[in-house]
């Protein structure tokens, strides 16, 4: 590289010798940027997941953010008085809804056929903590929804049933016993366990594998 001397010389070679560093500096830039690009494009291939087999999906509730442990409150913090009847209620309404609700429910479904034992076990959908998660925002819905609309998402669906009167006894029997589920976590905080644990790369089935330990 030319270095800036002194004289007429001097100065033209002060110039190449900027001119040498801007077209280094862009290419560097270039260099930088294609490699950047290979680095993202590494990290979204399928074998990067491969390697990284508890790796979330998007769109998960199991992000990375600090979580709270998991912990159903005992029961005897369900209050006397109206608030623990409605709570009371919801939990039976939770766990008998195809014969409580019939109107509502267009299976044989109890809410708790799938949030295992009142919403009370991790990685089965749970509750515990949920009440304080809501409103959220459902990329499903394209909108923000409150507890009583994600609800009403799992009787419509879930249920192939009707969605219930947001106001009704009911729906605040059944948010007043997630919300006594939710009570000992503080809003928007998550809880260990949300959801369902999400398989990811389970084992490719393997008939010969298959065959032999059939025939054990
Ligand atoms: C057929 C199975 C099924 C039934 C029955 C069902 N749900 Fe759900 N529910 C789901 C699934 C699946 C999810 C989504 C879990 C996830 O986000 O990973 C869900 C999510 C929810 C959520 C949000 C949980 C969260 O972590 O954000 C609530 C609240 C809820 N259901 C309430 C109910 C209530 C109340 C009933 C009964 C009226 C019910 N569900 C019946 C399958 C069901």
């Amino acid at each position: 590289m030319h270095r800036p001397g002194s004289g007429r010389e001097g100065e033209a070679g002060f110039r190449i010798g900027w001119l040498g560093i801007i077209v280094v500096a862009i290419a560097a830039t270039g260099i930088g940027s294609g490699a950047t690009l290979l680095a993202m494009q590494s990290t979204s291939s399928p074998n990067s997941k491969e390697k990284a087999p508890i790796q979330p999906p998007a769109g998960s509730h199991q992000g990375s953010q600090s979580k709270l442990p998991f912990k159903v409150p005992d029961r005897s913090t369900i209050p006397d008085g109206p608030l623990g009847e409605a709570i009371r209620r919801g939990e039976v309404l939770v766990s008998r809804t195809a014969e409580e609700l019939p109107d509502h429910v267009g299976n044989d479904l109890h809410c708790t056929s799938c949030h295992l034992r009142g919403g009370t076990v991790p990685n089965a959908a749970p509750w515990v903590g949920v009440a304080g998660m809501f409103p959220e925002y459902r990329a499903r819905a394209g909108r923000v929804v409150t507890l009583e609309h994600r609800i009403n998402e799992c009787f419509e669906r879930s249920m192939n049933g009707k969605a219930l009167d947001p106001d009704s006894p009911e729906m605040t029997a059944i948010v007043a016993y997630i919300t006594w589920l939710s009570r000992d976590v503080p809003g928007g905080k998550e809880v260990e366990g949300r959801g369902f644990l999400k398989i990811q790369n389970p084992p490719k089935p393997n008939r010969e594998r298959g065959k032999q330990i059939y025939a054990q």
